[in-house]
């Protein structure tokens, strides 16, 4: 098992990787102090999979546990869930030191992590991830929300986990599209920080697709590493942490645009080609840099271009999302592979122009 710690002076917390280590949560939280009840929120589907061996596992330490269920899908992460699981934690006579350990994907980490910030002004929160996004990206640094009015992660909170355990044999049963959006975020990490691992990427994709626990496990490491780094410099997201956006201002433009239809792992890799094209056209990225960017993000299943999308609305909805000084957004560009800068060049005409494919790489 490899282990990373987060430093964050009072909030610091490990995040625990390794195979079959989900059988171990009870004797780690009783390591950590907790005793009596305990809180699982999850899903049918993750319920289904791993529900038995957490439940089991904290048994076994002598934990009064119970199991808060939620349907599936981004539209639970509502007040109204939000409220019903208040009830019941209630019912259950949760306290201030009562534990809530979100077993799922992303949905249930953000939700779960919305209730357990706010619920008695904050219990402890475990993240236990079970998609590839969740353990490279959303169980790490705090960011807990719900939806509201329709906008995403409207509601929320910095509120940092007690522990995070990352079991990545909790993958083998994960649909490809699901792996597909997780790497969106991998490449990403490799893109904006890390020039080596992006080689190991080009050199281990196929590994990680037919899910190789060794090099799966290498993958989640290197990635949660280079988040918790950025996340201890800049926790609250005032600078360096805004460089996780690499390939989200055209990826959440380009999911507005599609209602919602085009997948985020698939909007983000579309952004970060986007992105990657305007900084080639501004005279930075290089060619072969851009052509190592593509290429990784087709091995991965993912697109590199919008089809059959509305490129106005595309930039309608860039424009509604961003503050434009003189008719220029801020963007995080890459400078290289390894390495991002912050532009405030890029105009509506030149993201118009990569969008529609109208440009030469330099
Ligand atoms: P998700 O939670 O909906 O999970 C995807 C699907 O996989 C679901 O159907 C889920 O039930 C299923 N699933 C979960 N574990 C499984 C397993 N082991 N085997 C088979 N199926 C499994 O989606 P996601 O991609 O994990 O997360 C997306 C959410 O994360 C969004 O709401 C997004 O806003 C949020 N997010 C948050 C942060 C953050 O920093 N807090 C960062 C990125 C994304
Ligand atoms: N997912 C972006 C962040 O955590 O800041």
């Amino acid at each position: 098992m490899r282990k990373i710690k987060v430093r964050l002076g009072n909030n610091s917390y490990e995040i625990y990787i390794g195979s079959g280590i989900l059988s171990k949560v009870g004797y780690w939280l009783k390591e950590k102090g907790f005793i009596g009840k305990i809180v699982i929120i999850t899903n049918p589907i993750a319920k289904e999979l791993h529900g038995d061996t957490l439940q089991e596992a904290l048994i076994r330490e002598n934990f009064d546990v119970v199991l808060l269920l939620v349907p599936d899908g981004e539209e639970q992460k509502s007040l109204e869930t939000a409220a019903r699981l208040y009830e019941e934690l209630s019912n259950f006579g949760a306290e201030r030191l009562t534990p809530i350990l979100a077993l799922g994907g992303g949905v249930i980490g953000d939700l779960a992590g919305f209730v357990a910030a706010t619920y008695l002004r904050g219990v402890p929160l475990v993240q236990i991830p079970t998609t590839l996004l969740a353990q490279v990206d959303s169980s790490i640094g705090g960011k807990v929300a719900i939806d509201y009015n329709k906008l995403k992660n409207r509601i929320g909170a910095f509120y940092q986990p007690k522990l995070v355990v990352t079991d990545i044999t909790t993958l083998q049963t994960l649909p490809a599209q699901e792996i597909s959006d997780g790497l969106a975020e991998t490449i990403k990490y490799a893109v904006i920080r890390d020039k080596q691992f992006f080689t190991y990427l080009e050199q281990n994709l196929d590994k990680i697709k037919s899910l190789d626990n060794v090099a799966l496990e290498e993958v989640i490491f290197k990635s949660a590493k280079i988040k918790a780094e950025i996340v201890e410099k800049d926790e609250k997201d005032l600078g360096l942490r805004n460089i996780l956006n690499y390939g989200h201002t055209v990826g959440h433009a380009i999911e507005t645009a599609s209602d919602f239809k085009v997948r985020h792992g698939q909007a983000v890799a579309i952004g970060m080609v986007t992105e990657g094209r305007i900084s080639n056209m501004l005279g930075i990225l290089s060619r072969s840099d851009l052509i190592r960017l593509r290429n990784l993000i087709k091995k991965a299943d993912l697109p590199v271009e919008i089809s059959n999308l509305n490129v106005n609305k595309v930039i309608q909805a860039i424009k509604h999302d961003k503050k434009i000084f003189k008719g220029k957004i801020r963007f995080i560009l890459p400078k290289s592979i390894g390495s991002v800068f912050i532009s405030d060049e890029v105009t509506l005409e030149l993201i118009e122009r990569v969008l529609v494919g109208r440009y030469e790489e330099a």
